[in-house]
């Protein structure tokens, strides 16, 4: 498999390519299924589905992974929080978890709730080419927490940061809490045939450097690392996004404490160059093109040619999206892009 090849810095024919949310509105397909099952939900929990989904990308873009359908907070609903998504609005939790009663009322061990989604993974493993790569995926713990303590998305993360400045102690109870269960979760993914994981940190770009590292970065890597000891040949990658600021502090922090995930993702907020400069001779760079760049077939080109030109064809590098790819962007240049990495990566 050409993508996990590249992520453990083996030789490959060509740059490997898939995109974030590359399952998605999009696509009329992806519309036409979730229709079918009813609701975002109900799509993720119906593995039939789920699975067509998942493959969508794959027969439609030709891209070198796919990346089981899901989403990060089918976790914290299998912890016991109830989860709605309001259409147009996007996620909620109504009864959000704010003090010490509401963290301690967590489920643990709750990997067997998720059967769904190992099912899915074996069943899209099954239909998959061989040569194609499957990621299954989780959200971190500082990312899941946020939605947990606000109920919903943020501009301000004033609850969490309130607990994070007012209780570290209880804010690192909850950390723990979630990392146990993604250690877990992310274990069953890969022995249900998930070929790689990517963890992502949506909102890590939301923290000062230094309450990052502590209560966002040390998680990733603590997941990383028990994936790792388990799994050496699975590639991890992490995906921390809004970190540009404090790449330097964040791979001074992977060296001291013995990082050992495979592949950091780079958001589009990201110098190509920087990143290289700062982490290239340590991870696997995947990234990182401004997805709105798809709403212009040449400004796309430019931006392709600009990351080739930087990351060269020697290895070290995936290409993606520098975060997921939006509900507008037309398909055509989606299949145009992944037609033009292979092309102007080829060996
Ligand atoms: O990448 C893929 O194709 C795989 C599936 C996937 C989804 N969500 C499907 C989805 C993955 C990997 C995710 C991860 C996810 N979910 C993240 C981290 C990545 C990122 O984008 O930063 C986050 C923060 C979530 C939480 C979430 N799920 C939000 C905030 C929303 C609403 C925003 C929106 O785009 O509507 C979702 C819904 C969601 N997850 C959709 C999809 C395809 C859209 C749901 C729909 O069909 O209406």
């Amino acid at each position: 498999m050409i993508f996990i090849d590249a992520a453990l810095r083996k030789p490959t024919p060509y740059t490997p390519i898939w995109l974030m949310r590359q399952a998605g509105r999009y696509l009329s397909e992806y519309r036409e299924s979730r229709k079918r099952a009813g609701s975002f939900l109900e799509l993720c929990q119906n593995v039939e589905l789920a699975t067509e989904v998942t493959l969508q990308p794959i027969e439609i873009l030709d891209v070198d992974a796919a990346i089981l359908f899901s989403d990060i907070l089918v976790l914290p609903m299998a912890m016991g929080l109830e989860l709605e998504f309001v259409s147009g609005e996007g996620p909620r939790f109504p009864y959000p978890t704010r003090d010490a009663r509401a963290i301690a009322a967590l489920k643990s061990s709750v990997q067997n709730e998720l059967s769904y989604v190992y099912d899915t993974i074996s069943s899209v493993r099954a239909k998959l080419p061989k040569d194609k790569a499957l990621i299954g995926f989780c959200g971190a713990p500082w990312t899941l927490a946020t939605y947990m303590i606000e109920g919903q998305g943020s501009k301000t993360y004033t609850e969490s940061k309130r607990l994070l400045y007012t209780d570290p102690q209880l804010l690192h109870t909850l950390l723990e809490k979630i990392t146990r269960e993604l250690i877990a979760y992310l274990r069953a993914q890969i022995l249900a045939g998930a070929n790689a994981v990517q963890i992502f940190d949506s909102w890590a770009g939301a923290l000062a450097p230094r309450a990052y590292v502590e209560f966002g970065f040390r998680y990733m890597c603590d997941i990383a690392r028990a994936v790792k000891e388990e799994f050496p040949h699975i590639p991890v990658l992490l995906f921390p996004k809004g970190v540009g600021a404090f790449l330097e502090e964040l791979r001074y922090e992977a060296d001291m404490c013995g990082a050992n995930f495979d592949v950091f993702g780079v958001d589009w907020g990201v110098g190509m160059s920087r990143a290289k400069h700062i982490l290239g001779d340590r991870f696997v760079l995947q990234g990182n093109l401004e997805p709105a760049l798809l709403y212009n077939r040449m400004a796309m080109e430019e931006g392709v040619e600009e990351i080739v030109r930087i990351m060269g064809k020697n290895g070290g590098h995936i290409f993606n999206l520098g975060h997921g790819m939006l509900p507008d962007l037309p398909r055509e240049n989606a299949i145009a892009l992944v037609q033009m990495v292979r092309e102007k990566t080829k060996r």
